[in-house]
């Protein structure tokens, strides 16, 4: 692929990344080492972060795996002042840490609800409380994962939709708060993306990718890398104007309207 960005345009900076240890997330973090940045990732499994981490530095890149979970807050904090301490004041936020499974919404208890509703929205906001006195202030940027569930209901996703649309407000509000201080904040709402744990559980099989491939305008699936390279825009100088943005990255599949089934094979 030709470069997108040129080469070392994040050199010097340092990134902290929840839920860095796979898929979407880890391709943010990848990228980001790939053009110069330092990574900091973190996420539950000390195994994965260590894996994920020695794989980035094996290509040349900096990077080391800070084990918490975003829903224990001490330890969150604890983990983030550990990455500062290890590569310095940082320079970006990616809040990616989520949590999935289709279900009906009779289908699932109040604890299944709130668990997703505590690793997204909860977890978002730890995160960048617990960042802010970290951060490179004026200049310092924060990316939050989204998904076109926060403007879209769907079903089998009511603990999604709910989490998620509270992140982008989340998103807008920091925006507001921290825009003074230098601080942008910023939500990428990502389609269907290939090879993620998400799409596994949301369409299982070839017929449910099918039939949401056909709901896509670009006619398939995005691969991490483009959902990277926005969340490196949105890092960059090009984008020093954003803030409170939420930035979908679909291929105009939110542009079709959802039907309930389509996501998760069934109807509730
Ligand atoms: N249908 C209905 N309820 C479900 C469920 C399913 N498929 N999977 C989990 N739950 C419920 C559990 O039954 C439990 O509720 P209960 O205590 O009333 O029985 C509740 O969710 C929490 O489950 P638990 O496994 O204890 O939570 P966890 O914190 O370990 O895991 C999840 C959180 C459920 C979100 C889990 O799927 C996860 O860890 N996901 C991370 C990876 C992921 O989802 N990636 C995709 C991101 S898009």
């Amino acid at each position: 692929m030709s470069a997108v960005f040129g080469e070392r345009i994040m050199d010097g900076r340092v990134a902290v990344i929840t839920g860095g240890g796979s898929g979407i997330n880890l391709a943010i973090a990848e990228r980001f080492a790939e053009l110069g940045a330092t990574v900091g990732l973190i996420g539950r499994t000390q195994a994965k972060l260590d894996t994920a981490a020695g794989e980035i530095v094996k290509s040349g890149g900096k990077a080391a795996g800070f084990p918490a979970d975003v829903r224990d807050y001490d330890a969150l904090a604890a983990a983030i002042a550990g990455a500062r301490e290890k590569f310095g004041e940082i320079d970006i936020v990616v809040c990616g840490a989520a949590g999935n499974f289709p279900a009906p919404a009779l289908g699932m208890s109040a604890n299944g609800f709130k668990a997703v509703v505590d690793i997204d929205l909860l977890g978002t906001f730890n995160t960048c409380r617990a960042a802010f006195e970290h951060l490179k202030r004026p200049g310092a940027s924060i990316v939050n994962i989204s998904a076109m569930q926060s403007f879209i209901p769907i079903a089998m996703q009511a603990h999604v939709c709910a989490a998620k649309a509270g992140v982008d407000m989340l998103t807008k509000t920091l925006a507001l708060e921290w825009g003074p201080q230098g601080v942008r904040v910023n939500s990428i709402a990502p389609g269907s993306v290939d090879d993620t744990e998400g799409m596994k559980r949301l369409a299982p099989t070839s017929q449910a990718r099918d039939t949401i491939t056909s709901m896509i305008p670009l006619g398939r699936f995005a691969q991490k890398r483009e959902i990277a390279d926005l969340a490196v825009f949105l890092c960059s100088d090009a984008a020093r104007f954003i803030t409170g943005a939420i930035m979908v990255c679909d291929g105009g599949q939110s542009l079709a309207s959802m039907r309930s089934g389509l996501m998760g094979g069934g109807k509730p």
